[in-house]
């Protein structure tokens, strides 16, 4: 069953995607929200960015949910009680369906509830784990993961264990993940659990070449969100006079992501001027890299206790399960 709520109209988003980038560009410095660079364009080419070899993120969280499928599970599930996993941001599910099925093969009593913005990405996940596990049951959510959360969990009182995987936690602020955490301990009853994708500090080369691979596909995904804003909102970016420049902070973990103007110049975006420095950035992206102790830390600070941690074959990523305190 796939439950949806009345979206924005598309003339609401094209006026909301404008405001926010007009907002972004008039203010210092100057910055995009990265939200916007999944258009279709963007989701191919994040998909490809998964596949580079410098990009190791998705290959370890995997590994996790290949090869410590049992210990996942043992820490999300109690007693063989009947649970909710909802998992915000679905997709393709091509990491979640390891578990599924060491679930659904070990009797485990559970609904699946995927959330995605994307109505064809929650049917093709339902249809093929149809086809994949015919016995799992699912009900599929389509809206932003975090309108649909409450409803997602209102329909009924079994316990509710929480994926959010892909380190897309780190594309928040460390305040702002804070304030993510929080949000998410509030809908959530004592006892329920919260199971987060985290990207760990590490050597910083291989850390900044994940942002700055050699075939360039990462380039041409920041720039991609110019190509669209010219697409969307009539503006004039050149893409040849904006350069993709990533930066890594081994002591805060802070990986960023700018682009920086070639020169001195001006971007309509319909009616509204823009004006660059030579040498001004526009603040893209925060890919935020954690230590154990961090990761610890933000649990205890929002309402949560650690019950287990657990990590790639490198040590370079770790999945936490967490539960809300009583
Ligand atoms: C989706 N998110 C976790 C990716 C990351 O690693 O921050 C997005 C990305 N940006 C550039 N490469 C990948």
């Amino acid at each position: 069953m796939l439950h949806t709520i009345a979206t924005a109209t598309e003339k609401d988003s094209v006026i909301k995607f404008k405001k926010d980038v007009l907002d972004g560009l008039q203010s210092s410095p100057k910055e995009l929200q990265p939200k916007y660079f999944y258009d279709d364009l963007g989701t191919e080419l994040f998909r490809e960015i998964m596949k580079l070899p410098e990009y190791y993120l998705t290959d370890c969280e995997l590994d996790i949910f290949r090869h410590k499928t049992q210990e996942l599970s043992k820490l999300i599930t109690q007693d063989n009680d009947r649970f909710d996993l909802i998992e915000l941001g679905a997709g393709d599910g091509f990491k979640s369906r390891h578990l599924l099925d060491y679930l659904v093969h070990n009797n485990s009593n559970f609904t699946y509830i995927p959330i995605d913005i994307s109505k064809s990405a929650l049917t093709y996940l339902t249809e093929s784990l149809n086809a994949q596990l015919p016995r799992l049951n699912i009900q599929g959510f389509q809206g932003d993961y975090m309108e649909m959360l409450p409803k997602a969990c209102k329909g009924t009182n079994r316990r509710k264990v929480v994926l959010f995987l892909g380190a897309n936690i780190g594309n928040m602020e460390v305040s702002q993940a804070g304030e993510f955490c929080r949000k998410v301990q509030s809908i959530l009853y004592p006892k329920d659990r919260l199971l987060i994708g985290f990207d760990l500090k590490k050597d910083p080369k291989k850390v900044l070449a994940a942002y700055n691979d050699q075939s360039g596909i990462t380039s041409k995904f920041n720039l991609n969100l110019l190509e669209r804003i010219n697409r969307e909102l009539g503006a004039n970016f050149l893409m040849d006079q904006f350069e993709h420049y990533p930066v890594y902070d081994p002591i805060t973990g802070a990986c960023r992501s700018y682009l920086v103007s070639l020169k001195q110049q001006q971007v309509y975006i319909g009616e509204s001027q823009v004006n660059f420095q030579k040498n001004e950035v526009i603040q893209m992206e925060i890919s935020q890299k954690y230590d154990l102790n961090g990761i610890r830390d933000l649990a205890a600070t929002t309402g949560f206790k650690t019950l287990g941690m657990i990590m790639d074959s490198n040590e370079w990523f770790v999945d936490a399960i967490w539960e809300k305190m009583g």
